[in-house]
């Protein structure tokens, strides 16, 4: 299989350069800028992409990398800092600029016969953001782009395959960066793009079949997308072999139990046991009011729950995960690593007996196990399922979680992701839910007086989920969702919208 190396200098983008690299059909892989030669030699690479970064080059700790990189015949293709690097290790040099360039400028291609810019026109919009810049180019190496206030936009060393530019052609404010990424991997690289979900999943089936064969396997089903496409890769290899548990906490949102147990144990066949646990939560989750303590408990208990179920299976070969590639990246390999363990809900089970994890979903990005998951009849409102917490609706229910709380939200979560969806805004929205708040207020109903809950809603916007901005919803469709919140919601007589960022607030809302 083709491989493009990602190499990541602690560049906010490195993810999004990888996942452009397969939207591109070639396997990419994330790497940091720490990775011995040898590895990188040993790769089976066909093309080099440096990322950019926050260090300036002549700072003394700057990440740098030996000159033996750029000497391995592999073209290499530096972005930002990555270039500034190139510059500089060759001898180049790079300056800083009196004014940094950022946002969207154009692009001047100066030279049209470059193989990073075949079919695209002299003239194009791209994104900048950088206090340096490449002031001069190594000897051997060709200018072959600018901008108003920057001379070297790009330049390239074709006869040592050395490529760079000071854009980012991964951000979609370059509107044609993943072709000029597509350039630089299909001509300059030499890939033919052989990177294609589909065959992914069969290529999958087959080797997890060899590896399972006759052997009995275990995994927790969540009802989200990783666990539900692990599960599914899985059933294909391992078939009654396999046997997932699902747990219902009781904090789950309305029918969702109900569609994960048709979709799984009905139209897909797997044995599946489904156990309704939410009374032992709730009695454990009594008189609890601290947020970090409601997840403790949700997920200690969870990890209980599962273990018991497990138990009655006896010894198992395997332990299906649904670990996906970012929490690989994200768990050290890279100086770009954003840590969000805090969010990983209970962790392992100690007390379940297995000899092996398998983690068939490892080498994905999300937007690959999506397509995966439909490649494998996951049905579209499973896929397109939005990010929910583990602890489920318990981080959703401020103050103390008990059923009749549970219920209501899940009633006024229903009515706002039914109307978003109904007005078409569900899809402009990266996660959208409901909120219990404990605040009760005054209200009026007819000719009564009320003393009842008021629910917040939540809708934000975000590409990375480590910050967010507050969606746009217009007014008419709130209008409708609050007024039938609270005309067929029990216990609620207020409604407001949450206008805050993240940074200073979080998504969740707890
Ligand atoms: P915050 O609230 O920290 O959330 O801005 C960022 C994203 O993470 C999700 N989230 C979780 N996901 N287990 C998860 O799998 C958790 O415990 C958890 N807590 C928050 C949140 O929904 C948002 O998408």
């Amino acid at each position: 299989m083709e491989k493009i190396l990602v190499l990541d200098f602690g560049g906010q983008y490195n993810q999004l350069i990888a996942r452009r690299v397969r939207e591109c059909n070639v396997y990419s892989e994330v790497l940091s800028y720490k990775t011995d030669i040898d590895k990188i030699r040993q790769g089976g690479y066909s093309g080099i992409i440096l990322t950019g970064g926050p260090a300036s080059v002549f700072d003394d700790d700057a990440p740098r990398y030996d000159r033996e990189l750029f000497e391995l015949g592999l073209p290499v293709l530096g972005i930002c800092y990555g270039a500034h690097l190139m510059a500089y290790m060759l001898g180049g040099s790079v300056s800083k600029a009196a004014i940094g360039e950022y946002g969207n400028v154009q692009l001047q291609i100066d030279d049209e016969l470059s193989l990073l810019y075949k079919d695209i026109p002299s003239s194009t919009p791209c994104w900048m953001s950088h206090a340096n810049s490449i002031a001069e180019a190594p000897a051997g190496f060709k200018v072959t782009s600018h901008t108003s206030d920057c001379k070297i936009a790009s330049m390239e060393n074709t006869s040592d395959k050395l490529y760079a530019v000071q854009y980012h052609p991964e951000v979609v404010h370059t509107p044609l960066g993943t072709e000029i990424l597509r350039n630089f991997i299909y001509n300059v690289c030499g890939c033919k793009g052989d990177w294609i979900i589909a065959s992914f999943v069969d290529e999958k089936v087959k080797e997890l079949k060899q590896k399972v064969a006759g052997k009995k396997v275990l995994c927790a089903l969540s009802g989200g997308v990783d666990s539900s496409v692990a599960a599914l890769l899985m059933h294909k290899a391992a078939g009654d072999n396999l046997t997932c548990i699902f747990v219902d906490h009781g904090l789950l949102r309305k029918n969702e139990a109900e569609e994960v147990k048709a979709a799984f144990a009905g139209k897909f066949g797997i044995n599946l046991v489904a156990v309704d646990a939410s009374e032992r939560f709730f009695s454990k989750l009594a008189g609890v009011t601290d947020p970090e303590q409601k997840r403790k408990i949700i997920g200690e208990e969870f990890i209980r729950v599962f273990e018991e179920e497990a138990k009655k299976i006896g010894t198992v070969d395997f332990l299906v995960q649904g670990t996906i590639y970012p929490d690989v990246i994200e768990s050290g390999l890279g100086d770009a690593a954003l840590i969000k363990s805090h969010h990983n809900v209970g962790g392992l089970p100690e007390h379940v007996d297995f000899k092996e994890i398998i983690e068939p979903l490892r080498d994905l990005f999300k937007d690959e196990v999506r397509k995966a998951g439909i490649e494998l009849g996951l049905p579209h409102h499973m896929v397109a399922r939005q990010p929910f917490p583990g602890p489920g609706l318990g981080v959703r229910i401020i103050g103390e979680v008990t059923p009749d709380k549970a219920d209501i939200l899940r009633d006024a979560d229903a009515i706002f992701r039914e109307e978003l969806a109904k007005a078409g805004e569900d899809s402009k929205l990266s996660q959208y839910f409901a909120v219990l708040t404990n605040m009760r207020s005054v209200g009026v109903m007819g000719d009564e007086r009320t003393y009842n809950y008021a629910v917040a809603l939540r809708a934000v916007t975000t590409t990375d989920f480590m910050t967010a901005d507050f969606g746009r919803i217009p007014y008419s469709v709130l209008e409708v969702v609050s007024s039938r919140i609270v005309n067929e919601v029990k216990s609620v007589n207020r409604v407001v919208y949450d206008i805050t960022t993240k940074p200073p607030a979080t998504i969740e809302f707890e």
